[in-house]
């Protein structure tokens, strides 16, 4: 029985919420309390399906590569024409990993831009994007629009997975009632709906796709039962059912809005640490040492991606139009978003201190990816930070190795050049091994080290003024 703590709490009440919800045969009897993923995976049998992948991005791509890769039929579908044009003539995209390129590269899947192909599936996965607006309100236009050019494709018996991240209601209130305009597609009968929201870390040298545990919402128990085994079959990971696709959206919401939160706290303590003259990074390090109740989380220009900076912003508004007032979460985006401008102040005041001026200063960035060691420049605070700078009238030289087709310099000798200051925005590999020798060889003066990755002492020591976030 202690194995099921993977699962549903086995309380009572929690047995009777679910089937007082599902108002259909008690799920607890058959999966959710019984029952561990591994013992799901052997009794059922390894039916190979035919899986419909909806946008081949980030999340969409490697999960087809896996779903290929366990023997099922798989059909990849994007609106997206160059990329499909790519995946057909077998060129590998940079949103997926070594291991995946590997495989991509002896594999081959069916891709198209059309959603005919997918009238064969009998598993449809929907992974397209979830943005927001420039107000910051969702943007759930292809969502809508990829639920739209599918559900007419859609067999009986078909079970449907939305992996894309929505905020609660989404799935059941917005995405489902497109599938049942399809008269053939009666809920629970001939249409599973669930939902599984990715967790995928690019970059994560530790969790994959296939390690990573997921929760999954059904719109009832059957689609719950079908999509539990699905998972389970495909990944290795544990898979947690969840009482209602609400809470499986909701769960998302949480696990972003608490990075977001807890990233903005350690940026305000940088912010506050910096007057007080402490060192930001010591503190967390000693605070760490604590083996309960904390965990560690660093301050830098700011975050990026598809997911951090825009979740939060689903369940704002989702709370909002339920009457809350989210101030807590509204608070910690607003903190984040201040950290390019608070960097380039930073360096101005730096410069400002050597009686430097940063108008027409020439301003190295190294970085322009959200995060390190990875191409994805959405929603990156290093781009945020370049125009921050550039608005204060400096002339700034990028560069970023993974993101060549933005970067201004070839190299990061020629990006160092007489500069007259460098701000590290994405702590790549290569950034962390900056030296001062190799600054003052290009003649800088100043680093302002936007993800404190590097030695503070060294570069004092070595005849470089050296500026952290926080230190
Ligand atoms: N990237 C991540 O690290 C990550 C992690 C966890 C969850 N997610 C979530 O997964 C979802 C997908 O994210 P992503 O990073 O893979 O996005 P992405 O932009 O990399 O890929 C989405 C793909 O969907 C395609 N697309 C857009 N509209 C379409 C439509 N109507 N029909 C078919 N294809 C369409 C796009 O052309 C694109 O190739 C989002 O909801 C995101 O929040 C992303």
């Amino acid at each position: 029985m202690k194995k099921n703590r993977h699962f549903l709490p086995t309380s009572k009440k929690a047995k009777t919420a679910w089937s007082s919800e599902n108002h259909s045969e008690d799920i607890s009897e058959n999966i959710l309390f019984g029952k561990i993923a591994s013992e799901i995976r052997r009794e059922t049998p390894v039916a190979l399906e035919t899986v419909a992948v909806i946008g081949l991005g980030y999340v969409g791509l490697p999960l087809a590569l896996l779903a290929d890769k366990k023997g099922h039929k798989v059909i990849g579908i994007d609106t997206n024409t160059d990329l499909i044009k790519s995946i057909q003539k077998h060129k590998a995209p940079n949103s997926i990993n070594e291991k995946e390129q590997a495989f991509f590269s002896d594999h081959k899947i069916a891709a198209d831009t059309k959603f005919h192909p997918a009238r064969n599936a009998n598993v449809i996965i929907i992974c397209v994007p979830t943005p927001v607006h420039d107000d910051h309100s969702p943007d759930l236009r292809p969502l809508i629009e990829a639920a739209q050019s599918v559900a007419p494709m859609t067999k009986p018996g078909t079970l449907v997975i939305i992996e894309s991240t929505v905020s609660p209601g989404v799935t059941e209130n917005i995405v489902l009632p497109i599938f049942e305009k399809n008269k053939q597609l009666i809920r629970e009968e001939t249409l599973f709906f669930a939902h599984c929201p990715e967790r995928i870390n690019p970059g994560d040298p530790v969790w994959d796709l296939s390690t990573i545990p997921r929760v999954v919402g059904g719109i009832g128990p059957k689609s719950l039962e079908k999509a539990v085994a699905f998972y389970s079959r495909l990944l290795k990971g544990v898979i947690q059912p969840m009482r209602s696709l609400k809470e499986a959206e909701a769960v998302k919401m949480v696990e972003n809005s608490f990075r977001d939160i807890n990233i903005a706290f350690v940026n305000e303590l940088a912010m506050s640490f910096q007057k007080l003259g402490i060192d930001i990074i010591d503190v967390i390090e000693g605070a760490s040492t604590k083996p309960f109740g904390f965990m560690t989380h660093f301050p830098g220009i700011g975050v990026g991606g598809h997911c951090i900076p825009v979740d939060p912003y689903y369940l704002i508004e989702e709370a909002a139009r339920n009457g809350f007032n989210h101030r807590f979460l509204k608070a910690a985006r607003k903190v984040n978003n201040n950290m390019p401008r608070f960097t380039a102040q930073l360096l101005k005041k730096t410069m400002s201190h050597q009686g430097k001026k940063l108008k027409r200063s020439h301003v190295t960035l190294l970085g322009l990816a959200y995060k390190k060691n990875i191409a994805d420049t959405r929603e990156s605070p290093a781009l945020r930070m370049k125009s921050e700078l550039e608005q204060m009238g400096a002339v700034v030289t990028t560069f970023d190795p993974y993101v060549p087709h933005l970067s201004s310099a070839s190299s990061l000798d020629e990006a160092l050049h007489n500069a007259s200051a460098v701000v590290i925005a994405t702590d790549h590999q290569l950034f962390t091994t900056l030296t001062p020798k190799q600054l003052l060889q290009h003649r800088v003066p100043i680093i302002v080290d936007g993800r404190n990755c590097l030695s503070k002492e060294e570069f004092i020591n070595g005849g470089v003024t050296y500026v952290g976030i926080g230190r």
